[in-house]
């Protein structure tokens, strides 16, 4: 029994921990438990609702109003009164932005920024994601060896999302510096002592992105959300507020980064753990669309996600009181056998897999979907033509930073015959 609910509580609900090691290696196989025998389950470490299977985690994205994504972006730890005075001194001021925000505030201001997002505007993007991803594939081509997440995944997102948002070349590398992770701190357990350096780089982050956002202000005619969003407050001052500006400068970086070098990383790594379906990728790049929403259902970087409750209602037939948290296991929805059919396996021709949950749904689903699709199109077309020969170092360990909701393996070695490189047998 729940000590403080008094609710009775099942031995898998009362093991459930999504900081243990079960759950970092595999989180929907760590709670295919739950799917089979109890799909929506009070977890009493945790202090919420877990909802493990397609239909109910598609429910509850789908009624943002009784399903509030206010927690979305809360830290899971609380933050200690030292890490809130270091943010503090630097007059640290997060609003909320988009992602975490209710109606009637949200749909106006998605509505109003949503242009940059669409296929056509994205297009003009593709030539500066291929020029990044090969200068960065060129740094190692000939080495034999390298760690795709230090030396392509993590910093070519990074950059992308830097130029898409419209920062000013100048002003990258700094903002690159702060953009530290900001996983652990949302979604993990940080020591005191971690809490404290986010929280320095955080008010660092957070004042830089002010000084950027300044100069944009004084010439938003430039390409980039950012300056669009200058542009947009113009005419919509009351939807597009100084504060939502601020925030969303700094937000959006991490919005966009992270999750998409995770994404890059799981998928590099479960293709190449399965050589025939990374061959017939290499032999025929059709198949590379198709490929990157399996490996975005199968494994995708998105893990869980939050939701408020609202007002007193069910999820799969189980009562919640308004009040209580859920966390939406989204990744295990992506492994549901009622939604996909042999959900385990990697079918590159999978009719359904843009089906999958990794980009939420409804209307909070990603604004920044297709852009990530289009990264993770170009990383495995250059990768499968440049370095088909590509493998895996053998016995290495995979590590994840202990968390409920971003994941991705934090190095990936790989190796390959230099001699053997198609560029250099057929110039
Ligand atoms: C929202 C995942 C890349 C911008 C979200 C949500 C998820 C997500 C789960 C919340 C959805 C919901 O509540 O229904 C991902 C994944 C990515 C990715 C897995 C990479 C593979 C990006 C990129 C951008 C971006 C590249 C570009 C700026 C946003 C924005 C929202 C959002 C602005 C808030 C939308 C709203 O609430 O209306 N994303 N994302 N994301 N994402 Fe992404």
């Amino acid at each position: 029994t729940d000590p403080v609910s008094g609710c009775p509580v099942s031995v898998g609900a009362a093991a459930f921990d999504p900081f243990g090691d079960a759950y970092q290696a595999d989180p929907p196989e760590a709670v295919r438990w739950s799917r089979d025998e109890e799909p929506v389950f009070y977890s009493p470490s945790l202090g919420y609702w877990v909802v493990t299977r397609y239909d109910d985690v598609k429910a509850v994205f789908r009624d943002n109003i009784t399903f509030s994504p206010s927690i979305a972006l809360e830290k899971i730890t609380p933050v200690s009164d030292e890490a809130i005075a270091t943010l503090e001194r630097y007059d640290y001021a997060m609003n909320r932005t988009l992602v975490n925000e209710d109606e009637p505030e949200h749909m106006p201001r998605r509505r109003v920024l949503m242009d940059p997002f669409t296929p056509d505007r994205l297009s003009h993007h593709e030539p500066m994601v291929r020029r990044l991803t090969r200068e960065y594939v060129d740094r190692f081509v000939d080495a034999g060896k390298a760690d795709l997440v230090d030396e392509m995944l993590w910093e070519v997102p990074l950059t992308v999302a830097l130029h898409f948002l419209g920062v000013p070349e100048e002003d990258m590398a700094t903002l690159r510096k702060y953009s530290i992770a900001h996983t652990v701190n949302t979604w993990g357990r940080p020591s005191p002592e971690e809490q404290l350096t986010v929280a320095e780089n955080v008010g660092k982050f957070w004042q830089y992105a002010g000084t950027v956002l300044d100069k944009l202000r004084r010439d938003p005619s430039g390409d980039g959300w950012m300056p669009y969003s200058i542009r947009k407050q113009r005419e919509f001052p009351d939807v597009i507020t100084d504060s939502y500006l601020h925030s969303m400068m700094m937000a959006g970086i991490v919005a966009a980064h992270e999750t998409t070098a995770n994404a890059a990383a799981n998928a590099l790594k479960l293709l190449l753990e399965n050589r025939t379906v990374w061959e017939e990728l290499c032999a025929d790049p059709g198949l590379i669309p198709n490929a990157v929403e399996e490996c975005l259902r199968h494994s995708g970087s998105v893990a869980a996600w939050r939701r408020l409750v609202t007002s007193d209602t069910t999820v799969g037939g189980v009562p919640i009181p308004a009040g209580a948290k859920l966390l939406i296991v989204n990744s295990s929805a992506n492994r549901d056998e009622r939604h996909f059919e042999d959900p385990d396996s990697v079918d590159i021709r999978r009719d359904n897999a843009t089906e999958h949950l990794t980009f939420g749904y409804g209307s909070h689903q990603c604004m920044g979907k297709n852009l990530a699709r289009m990264e993770l199109q170009v990383f495995l077309e250059e990768l499968t033509r440049r370095l088909p020969h590509l493998d895996l170092v053998p016995g290495q360990r995979f590590t994840y930073v202990p968390n409920t909701s971003f994941r991705g393996p934090e190095h990936l070695w790989v190796q390959w015959d230099p001699a053997a490189n198609p560029e250099r047998t057929d110039p």
